[in-house]
């Protein structure tokens, strides 16, 4: 996975990862730009590509984003450890790294339930006594929060950091994504946060709306079957019982930039939301 290394022939692929269908984590990775994704992949990043030629920008601001949401809770809000549901593949800064730099001794357990991010991603991430990795389905909140990696490493007594960023819009209704997030925010503690970024529908009638729908039924009409696109009051529901800090709920670049905006955001700026929430 460093940067020097070739990508992936589709027969290179170790035995147990299906190259026949998209993965989420590796059309992510095609999107950042990243060596860890294979044919079919590609294909899904290609056909977004043509309804959305800046849609590449939108994945960075999902990571981007991570990484601002994590710093500030490292630094501003002293959370010294960190549950990160769906790592994703290890990019330029991870989770951890942004913690650590503030808090070398922050701990951080990673969960993600993709066979590639299990194989390379986990001696990545996990690079020091502080950083963990577990493969687990973030659909089982139960079974997630009761891994001994989990319950070794985490102090659920103590305010802690959930990390539910470009995730949960892989869950479908019918999984009860509400049940999930309801199930982790219940076994934090109080001054526990959670982060969460979610594909957006902002309903406008026109323009915006249309890129949700185009880019949300080609990833669902794919090989890798998922995406949903939900409104502002439905993305809203998963801070059931928390406290929004400011500014709320906004689009990515509107949480806390960098700096002032001296580019128009681009289309694709428009079609995803981010909030940190603190349970009260
Ligand atoms: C789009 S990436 C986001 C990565 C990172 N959270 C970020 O914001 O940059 C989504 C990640 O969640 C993982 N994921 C999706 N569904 C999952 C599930 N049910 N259980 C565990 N991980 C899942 C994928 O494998 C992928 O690595």
């Amino acid at each position: 996975m460093s940067s020097t290394e070739t990508p992936p022939a589709q027969n290179d692929a170790p035995a147990h990862i299906d190259t026949t269908k998209a993965s989420i984590a590796r059309v992510y990775d095609a999107f950042l730009g990243g060596k860890d994704n294979y044919e079919v992949d590609r294909q899904v990043f290609q056909q977004v590509l043509t309804i959305a030629p800046e849609s590449p920008e939108l994945a960075r601001d999902f990571r981007t984003w991570l990484i601002r949401a994590v710093r500030f809770l490292a630094a501003g809000a002293n959370i010294d450890q960190f549950l990160d549901l769906g790592s994703g593949l290890p990019t330029a800064e991870n989770t951890h790294q942004a913690a650590q730099r503030i808090n070398p001794e922050a701990e951080v357990v990673y969960v993600d339930n993709d066979p590639i991010v299990a194989a390379h991603g986990r001696a990545l991430l996990e690079e020091n006594e502080h950083t963990h990795f577990i493969a687990a389905d973030l659909r089982e909140p139960e079974t997630v929060l009761n891994h001994p990696v989990v319950t070794r490493n985490l102090d659920f007594s103590r305010p802690i950091a959930l990390m539910q960023c470009a995730t949960i819009h892989h869950v479908d209704d019918d999984a009860d994504p509400y049940g999930i997030m309801q199930t982790y925010i219940n076994a934090l503690a109080p001054g526990s946060y959670v982060g969460l970024t979610h594909f957006y529908d902002p309903e406008d009638g026109g323009k915006y709306t249309e890129l949700a729908k185009g880019i949300e039924k080609t990833f669902r009409e794919s090989s890798m079957g998922t995406g949903r696109f939900r409104t502002r009051a439905e993305i809203m529901s998963f801070f059931d019982g928390l406290e929004l800090l400011e500014p709320g709920l906004v689009l990515l670049a509107d949480w806390y930039p960098e700096g002032p905006r001296v580019q128009p955001l681009p289309d694709s700026g428009h079609i995803a939301l981010g909030a940190v929430a603190r349970k009260p």
